[in-house]
Formats: C-alpha cells, structure tokens, sequence
C-alpha cells in the first residue's frame, strides 16, 4: 500500500525540551491514524512539523511520497499537500458556508472550483447551508465546515489536532463518528492527534502512542489495548494492575497464581492484568485471597478495589449487576492470558 505519509527519526528540540525525539512513523493511504498521548508529550509539535509551521532539527518527512523536509530541505507550508483541523475550528467569521470553503481553493483550477465546493458539501452534508454564517451553525456543523475547507483542495494527508475537545460530551461522539465516516469517504489520509484515549481506541485504523517525544507503539486498537508494547503504554491506555512475577516461556509465577501469558519471556516480570480479567467470587474467611475494599458505580459497569491477603491493591471491573459488601471475602480468578514485561529495576510498587 502506498503511503500517505512517511516521518523517519524526526527531532525537533526548543532550548533544553526534546518535544520530538527520533520520531518515526508511517501512515499508509486511506488510513486514519491516531496520535495519542499525555499534554506536553510532543503531539502538536509533530503536526506542526509535518505541516511546515517548525523545521525539523534532523530526520527527514515525506507527504503523499515526496519529500518535504529533511537536511537542507524545507518546503514551505503553502507547498505541502496537507489539510488541517484545528481544535478552535479556525473558520472565517464573516464569511459564509460556501466562502469557507471556496477559500482553501483559490489554487485549484477557477474552471473546476465551483463543481469541488459541490462536491465537497456534498460530502460532510452541508448542502443547502451554503449561504448561512458560521454563528447560525451548530458546533458539529461547523465542525464539517472546517473539515470540507481542509478537504477541499484534496490534499495528500488530513492532520487534525484535537478536533473534538470544544464539543460537549454528547455531541462529540456523534461530531467524531461524522468526520470519521466523512474521512472515509473521501479516501482521506489522516492524522489526529487527542489525549483521548477512548476517542483514539474508537475511531481509527491504527493507533500512535507518544510519550515524551517517542512514538512508543503503533497498533490496532484491540492490538495496542491486549498487548501494550510496554509497561508505560499500558498504564496510559486504559486501567493496569501489575504485579510482580517470574516467568518461564508462556508461564508466569505472581501472587495470583500460575497464569498465561500472550507472549513467551524469561525472567523477573511486571505482570500487566487488566481489571476485567478478574473475576471475583464470594468466599469464606479461611478460603479467601482478598477482601472488597471500594467500590465505584458507574451504571454500565463498575471498578472493585480488593486487597489481597498479602496487602496488594488490585482494580476489578465488573458488570453493574454485581454486589459485594465492603470487607467481604473473595477468592480471585485471572480469565485469560496476561502480558508480562522484564521487570524494571527502579519500581518498587
Ligand atoms: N514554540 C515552543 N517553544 C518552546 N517550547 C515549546 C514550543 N512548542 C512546544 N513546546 C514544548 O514542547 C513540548 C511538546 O509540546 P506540544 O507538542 O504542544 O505537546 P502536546 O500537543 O502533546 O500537548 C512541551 O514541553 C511544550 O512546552
Ligand atoms: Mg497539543
């Protein structure tokens, strides 16, 4: 498959903070890829980069299969077939639907122009709207505003930088399944960055995990949440516990038992285990492993606290129909195979 885009070793330091740091990462077309990762983590940064608003201290980019920076090479923003996406929407005010979007095209041929702003409305759905302001339109719709003025011109990748965070909570999740389903439609390359990591796990293709400057994993969704790349993606995507273990091929050896694991590995390990993989069962006090310290009720499902005999805290997701009473005694059960990672020496917990 061709790519849409393609970062090798990208770096980019201001003063003493490394906001990219040997950033590689390759997106092929068609595909949404989400670039998920704490605040300060360099998302922003790297969208700048491939855009052309920062110039890369080292590695090289290719957008749609040509260079666009690398050493002694920068082409300017203007030049890069990229279309953005801003958080604030970045739409003109006081000009309308149809001169929004007319705007991204003034370098498309004057004779085709016209029949692109159709289609372009045609496809987020806008059409009919052309002549109202941006403050007759709803927040999804003037979210597909922006979305068909970057769309417009049909540039080689999409970069759209926290798109949904100005939205409120039940209207994103529709807004987001819109430009989605928009995204694909029009065959789009895309990149978006949130610190969402619901948001990421589902809506696109493949999933770029950032942590300070370093993309630490690029996966599926179900790949990157059954088998993080390593303890510190874990922990950010989604609930962990860990446990300490030692391990021998597709075994290891934790307070919990002899479990599973998904991958062969030797040695002392961070045994990661997901709190829906514990089942809890009412015991008596002598069978018991562990007693019900919390509980939080969230309506779909809810998160136990138990702590072990050995004074280990341990989160369990379960459904809503479940009740345990504070204290209560329980035996736990690990359901399926864990992921374990060589032990890093500087933990204690
Ligand atoms: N223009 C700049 N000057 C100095 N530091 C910057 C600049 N832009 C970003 N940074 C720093 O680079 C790091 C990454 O920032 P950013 O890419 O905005 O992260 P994110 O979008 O993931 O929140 C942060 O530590 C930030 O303070
Ligand atoms: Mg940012």
């Amino acid at each position: 498959m061709p790519l849409g885009l393609r970062l090798q070793g990208v770096v980019k330091r201001f003063g003493e903070v490394g906001a990219a740091n040997h950033v590689d990462l390759e997106v092929p077309s068609g595909q949404l890829l989400a670039l998920l990762g704490p605040s300060g983590c360099g998302k922003t940064t790297t969208l700048r980069l491939i855009a052309g608003f920062e110039h890369v201290d080292a590695g090289t980019i290719e957008i749609g299969g040509e260079r666009v920076a690398g050493p002694g090479l920068h082409v300017p923003p203007e030049k890069r077939r990229v279309g953005m996406v801003f958080q604030e929407y970045a739409i003109f005010p006081h000009l309308n639907v149809l001169e929004n979007i007319r705007f991204g095209l003034h370098r498309y041929p004057a004779e085709a122009r016209e029949e692109r702003v159709k289609t372009v409305l045609e496809l987020v759905g806008l059409l009919g709207l052309e002549k109202r302001m941006p403050h007759e339109l709803s927040g999804g719709q003037q979210q597909r505003v922006a979305l068909a003025r970057a769309l417009a011109p049909e540039p080689a990748v999409i970069l759209l930088d926290e798109p949904f965070s100005n939205l409120d909570a039940g209207l994103r999740v529709r807004v987001r399944a819109e430009v989605r389903a928009i995204l694909k439609q029009a065959n789009a390359t895309a990149i978006f960055v949130t610190h969402d990591q619901e948001e990421a796990l589902s809506l696109v293709d493949q999933v770029a995990v950032m942590l300070h400057g370093q993309v630490q994993q690029v996966a599926s969704p179900q790949k990157l949440y059954r088998q993080p790349a390593n303890r510190a993606v874990a922990e950010f995507v989604g609930d962990a516990n860990f446990l300490e273990g030692v391990a021998s091929g597709r075994q290891v050896e934790c307070a919990l038992g002899v479990l599973e694991t998904q991958v062969a590995i030797h040695g002392p390990v961070d045994v990661l285990i997901r709190p829906e993989n514990i089942e809890l069962i009412p015991a008596s006090a002598q069978t018991a492993d562990a007693r019900v310290r919390s509980q939080l009720f969230f309506g779909h499902d809810q998160l136990v606290t138990v702590q072990t005999n050995a004074g280990l805290l341990l989160d369990v997701r379960l459904g809503p129909a479940y009740h345990f009473a504070f204290g209560q005694p329980v035996k736990l059960r690990v359901v399926g195979p864990v992921m374990a990672y060589p032990r890093s020496p500087d933990r204690s917990d």
